[in-house]
């Protein structure tokens, strides 16, 4: 069976790309966050996932506004990344998982999500800068990876509701099928941020606490925002957040907020890194009745 190990939350501001690039981890406009990421390294080079599935939406690369998928799963043997005019290198190809990615598609759509498969996709910055940020280094990443798209570019977008259960529905998924594999999930993009309009730059550090707070301990009482409601509080690039809410969707068990860090700003972004344990429920109660037998 595979294992939900745990969750992570990043933003994926194309501009962490150039800081990589250009090694400046440790300047001091960067330095408070890339050392957010130092124990979420600790916790992935002890955990050692075989796969990562990742939320995130698609910015132009893959999806356009002429055909925007609300949902779409990656089904492909390799994922590329292209040139997407941020000066940033192009990032190595990220290794697929067809088989599980199947499972997964047949798992969400008898569950009724009726998403959209890709059998070729491209993955742009909002998968190879939290990869990067996550497995740093030349090397290839560890991982093979699920990769699910969500719609937050073209309104009508899903709701925070419908995000969650979508990540349920996944979590679900993951625990029936039957290799062993460990699994991390990894929600992309936010927190509060807005690229254009009149409100670009704005930023509100209230509220990405309080979404942060609640993702850890309560995420269903997130849902009682509606997208214009969010997006108010958020910004219109703010509203990626539901990336998150399928993340934590997929944590099936008894979650543990392990680390965060929040700073402001990346770019144009107010940056946060979570990191999650997810202790799955009923296998603690098998090896507590197994344990039981043998004393
Ligand atoms: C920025 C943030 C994003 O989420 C994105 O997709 C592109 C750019 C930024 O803050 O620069
Ligand atoms: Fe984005």
């Amino acid at each position: 069976m595979a294992r939900i190990i745990g969750g992570i939350g990043t933003t994926h501001v194309p501009s962490i790309g150039k800081a990589i690039a250009e090694g400046k981890q440790n300047d001091p406009y960067w330095r408070p966050f890339f050392s957010g990421f130092d124990r979420v390294h600790e916790w992935l080079s002890r955990e050692k996932p075989d796969v990562a599935v990742v939320f995130y939406n698609d910015h132009g690369l893959n999806f356009f506004l002429d055909k925007l998928p609300t949902f779409a799963v990656g089904a492909a043997a390799e994922y590329r990344n292209e040139d997407e005019g941020w000066g940033i290198p192009v990032s190595q190809a990220v290794a697929g998982i067809p088989d599980l990615s199947w499972h997964l598609i047949d798992r969400l759509v008898a569950d009724e999500f009726d998403i959209t498969m890709c059998q070729d996709m491209l993955v742009d910055h909002a998968v190879t800068i939290p990869l990067s940020l996550m497995w740093p280094g030349p090397a290839r990443y560890p991982v093979k990876i699920v990769p699910v798209a969500i719609n937050t570019v073209q309104h009508p977008l899903p709701s925070l509701a419908r995000c969650f259960k979508l990540g349920q529905s996944i979590g679900r998924a993951l625990e029936t099928y039957d290799r062993d594999l460990k699994v991390v999930v990894v929600g992309t993009g936010g927190l509060s941020h807005q690229l254009d309009g009149e409100r670009a730059g704005f930023i509100n550090k209230e509220f990405d606490q309080l979404c942060m707070n609640a993702l850890a301990n309560e995420p269903e009482t997130l849902m009682r925002y509606s997208i214009p409601q969010f997006v108010e509080h958020s910004g219109a690039q703010g509203v990626e957040f539901i990336n998150w809410m399928a993340m934590r969707g997929a944590l099936t068990g008894k979650v543990l907020e392990l680390h965060r860090n929040y700073h402001i700003p990346i770019s144009n972004t107010a940056a946060a890194t979570m990191l999650f344990e997810n202790r799955p429920v009923a296998a603690r109660l098998q090896s507590r009745s197994a344990d039981l037998a043998l004393s």
